[in-house]
């Protein structure tokens, strides 16, 4: 179970669904027709709420996930989607018969080797893929505060630990990943992506503590030794939250074949 929360997912998805890059959505959608795509690391299915909209009513998805509590919050009665329990870091044959394979906020988790398996089962398939909110290692915060580079460079070395799909490519995963499907043929094409929390929007402050809060946790984990300075940080960043403005950097691929 990879510790993912509804209450996490349920906070980020308007965000999400600001910051995805409109036109590589739009594209990704006109490639996959009426599917099947197959999203991977679905979660509660914030990807196919995003990708709905744009494609035939009766286009077809199958949603994976090993974490069931997040598959039962997908909670669609709806005979076109498939619900798939699976470890994707062993078993990527939901990817089989994919027209498109999706992957929101999932390439930061996996390593080198792992993403070279997915790029050769999406590419043996002749399936696109579609890979947006790929966190990029920037935060940047304002007004700021002297521990923000240090709790982001601890986040960032966090971001490379081990997420069970062994050493996490973290914030070089889109280069990775669109460096591979250009070696296989694919015309690849990024954008940025980034998320915007502003003080204006009052739904914003909870996002910017739950952030605040992951990064000092990640970066307490990497450098002990800093906990104090990181808890002092942490404590002046909930205190400002309701008047701070943040921005954290996502990059969107898409690949389709050529
Ligand atoms: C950051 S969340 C993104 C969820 C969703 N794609 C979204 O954009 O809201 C990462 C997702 O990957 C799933 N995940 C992580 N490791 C996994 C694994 N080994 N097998 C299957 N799913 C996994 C988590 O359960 C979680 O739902």
């Amino acid at each position: 179970m990879s510790g993912f929360s509804a209450e996490w997912l349920a906070l980020r998805e308007p965000a999400d669904a600001r910051a995805r890059d409109p036109g590589l959505l739009r594209a990704a959608a006109a490639f996959a027709g009426a599917g099947p795509v197959v999203d991977l690391g679905c979660g509660t299915g914030s990807m196919m709420r995003a990708l709905r909209p744009h494609l035939a009513a009766h286009a077809r998805f199958r949603l994976v996930d090993d974490a069931s509590d997040l598959l039962a919050a997908v909670a669609v009665a709806d005979p076109s989607v498939d619900l798939v329990r699976a470890d994707l870091s062993v078993d990527l044959g939901a990817v089989a018969g994919a027209r498109l394979v999706t992957a929101s906020a999932l390439l930061d988790l996996v390593s080198a080797g792992w993403l070279d398996r997915l790029v050769a089962a999406v590419t043996a398939e002749r399936a696109g893929f579609y890979a947006p909110l790929n966190y990029d290692g920037r935060a940047i915060w304002s007004p700021p505060l002297s521990g923000d580079a240090p709790v982001l460079a601890g986040f960032n070395r966090h971001q490379r630990g081990d997420k069970g799909f062994g050493p996490a490519l973290g914030a070089s995963a889109a280069a990775e990943a669109a460096a591979r499907f250009a070696r296989a043929g694919y015309r690849v094409e990024t954008a940025q992506s980034p998320w915007r929390f502003e003080p204006a929007r009052i739904e914003d402050a909870q996002i910017v503590r739950a952030v605040a809060y992951g990064m000092q946790d990640a970066a307490r984990a990497i450098d002990a030794g800093s906990a104090a300075a990181f808890d002092a940080w942490l404590a002046a960043r909930m205190e400002a939250a309701g008047d701070t403005t943040l921005v954290v950097g996502h990059t969107d691929l898409l690949a389709l074949p050529a």
